[in-house]
């Protein structure tokens, strides 16, 4: 750890660990309830738990990326963080924020609109937490001794993610409307900046574990993510389809959403080969373990399983089932959780200087995780295949398809049962290395 203000990053990185633990609580309520084990639906009803499960890991991943970024913007440009109160008050207020969103959930406070049903005061605490958080990162580039590639992608990565939050902010009477922004954040964020984020955070852990030089990691994985990001913004057409917006989406939206999966592809490919070429063999092989996971399983995740349902003819069937689903597992969890529970895998050594790079629970959290969340979308798919037929081509009433899929969903509970074992680990993992402390300060790894 080169800067004292880095320690900071452990702060965020364990609030992740806590809203993530709770997230899963979520899951499983609604899993248990795709069983038809609803006990808790007047508590906790269906629409509840699915706002809060989705909330809770959108709040999560973004303070595993303002971890990665107070970590690693001062020593990208060479100084401490310009404030270290402003990050407090921020990491402070966000949980403040996320914490008030979930309890309005069971109050029946929200908004509607999937992904986007914090009440819109709320909102506004978000903008304003946000551009506390870009200020203290603008600062510290700006008065810091140089400006890598890597840290201008970061910080452009997160300004445009917090400019993409705008569009959803807006108030239509018309539904189509409404639907046909709130993708510029949903979709341009997932397909769009949030690889910008992704790009520069596996580039800054790729230059360090692997050893290979920065400017041959920088140069291809920007081209990579770069691709990726421009088939991605056209690619937004794959969700107007048959939503109202005009037809020639259809058209735009199928080529270039198809192409997006070749970039993913190359990101992966790219990754496996760096980690073999590199010359360093840095001891902490996990961390690696979870970039070059990130970078595979985003593939499969993303890739792949996007691929397998956005040309328009497939869409037409699949749209809003559990397909959706089986997808936004594995790309939410390839993408972006991976890429933090690498980042802090990397970390966690040098910020309580504990370096215990050999540990059981460490390994087996990234196989339990992966082989479990792999099962879970394995159930994912074969409720969403059965509910197409079923509801989409045999006509048969939505909630009595439901019951037909029960079996199934205990399918699910159990894979998710041995990926949150998975999580448990990494927690207790987590937690074994203690408090951050100054023991490793100045010391470049
Ligand atoms: C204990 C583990 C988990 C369980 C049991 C679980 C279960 C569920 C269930 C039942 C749904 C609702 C599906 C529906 O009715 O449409 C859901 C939605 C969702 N979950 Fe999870 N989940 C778990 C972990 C995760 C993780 C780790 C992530 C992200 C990395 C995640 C991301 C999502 C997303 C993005 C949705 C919305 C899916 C959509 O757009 O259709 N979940 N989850
Ligand atoms: C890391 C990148 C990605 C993430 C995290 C992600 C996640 C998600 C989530 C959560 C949804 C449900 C959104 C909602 O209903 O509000 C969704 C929908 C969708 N995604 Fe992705 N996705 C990613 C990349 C891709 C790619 C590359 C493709 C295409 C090749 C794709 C194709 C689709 C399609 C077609 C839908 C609409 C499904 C429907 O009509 O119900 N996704 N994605
Ligand atoms: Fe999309």
């Amino acid at each position: 750890m080169k800067y004292k203000s880095q320690k900071i990053a452990w702060y965020f990185f364990a609030a992740c660990m806590g809203l993530f633990l709770l997230q899963l609580v979520y899951g499983f309520i609604m899993g248990f309830a795709h069983m038809g084990m609803d006990g808790l639906h007047d508590i906790i009803p269906f629409n509840a738990a699915s706002a809060t499960h989705k909330n809770l890991l959108v709040v999560w991943l973004l303070a595993g990326f303002m971890g990665a970024a107070y970590w690693i913007i001062p020593e990208e440009s060479g100084r401490e963080l310009w404030s270290i109160k402003l990050a407090w008050v921020q990491l402070a207020s966000l949980l403040l924020v996320g914490v008030t969103a979930v309890i309005g959930f069971h109050l029946n406070w929200w908004e509607g609109r999937k992904f986007l049903e914090i009440p819109r005061e709320l909102d506004f605490l978000v903008v304003v937490n946000v551009l506390a958080f870009l200020f203290n990162l603008l600062m510290t580039i700006w008065k810091g001794k140089r400006i890598t590639t890597t840290a201008s992608v970061l910080f452009f990565g997160l300004l445009s993610a917090a400019l993409l939050y705008l569009p959803g902010m807006i108030t239509f009477d018309n539904i189509v409307f409404d639907s046909f922004f709130r993708w510029w954040v949903v979709h341009l964020w997932v397909e769009g900046v949030w690889e910008l984020i992704m790009g520069a955070i596996m580039s800054y852990l790729l230059i360090k574990l692997t050893g290979v030089d920065r400017e041959v990691i920088e140069k291809w994985l920007y081209i990579i993510v770069g691709f990726t990001f421009l088939s991605g913004i056209l690619g937004t057409g794959h969700h107007y389809y048959y939503t109202g917006a005009p037809g020639y989406w259809l058209m735009i939206g199928g080529i270039f959403s198809a192409l997006e999966p070749l970039a993913f592809l190359g990101m992966a490919m790219y990754a496996i080969a760096m980690a073999r070429k590199g010359g360093r063999k840095h001891p902490n092989k996990i961390a690696l373990t979870w970039t070059i996971g990130c970078a595979v399983m985003s593939f499969v995740g993303a890739g792949f399983l996007g691929f397998a349902h956005t040309l328009p003819s497939v869409n037409m069937y699949t749209h809003g089932t559990l397909i959706t689903g089986m997808h936004g597992h594995m790309a939410f969890w390839g993408a972006y959780a991976m890429l933090i529970l690498a980042m802090i895998a990397y970390v966690l050594p040098q910020v309580t200087g504990r370096k215990r790079y050999t540990d059981w629970k460490a390994e087996w959290a990234f196989w339990t995780s992966n082989i479990g969340m792999t099962g879970m979308v394995g159930a994912f798919a074969v409720m969403g295949v059965v509910q197409v037929y079923l509801e989409r081509k045999g006509g048969m009433d939505f909630l009595e398809v439901q019951e037909q899929l029960h079996v199934h969903a205990a399918g699910l509970v159990i894979a998710a049962a041995l990926f949150t074992m998975g999580i448990v680990l990494f927690f207790m993992n987590f937690c074994s290395y203690g408090m951050p402390n100054d023991e490793t300060l100045g010391q470049e790894d």
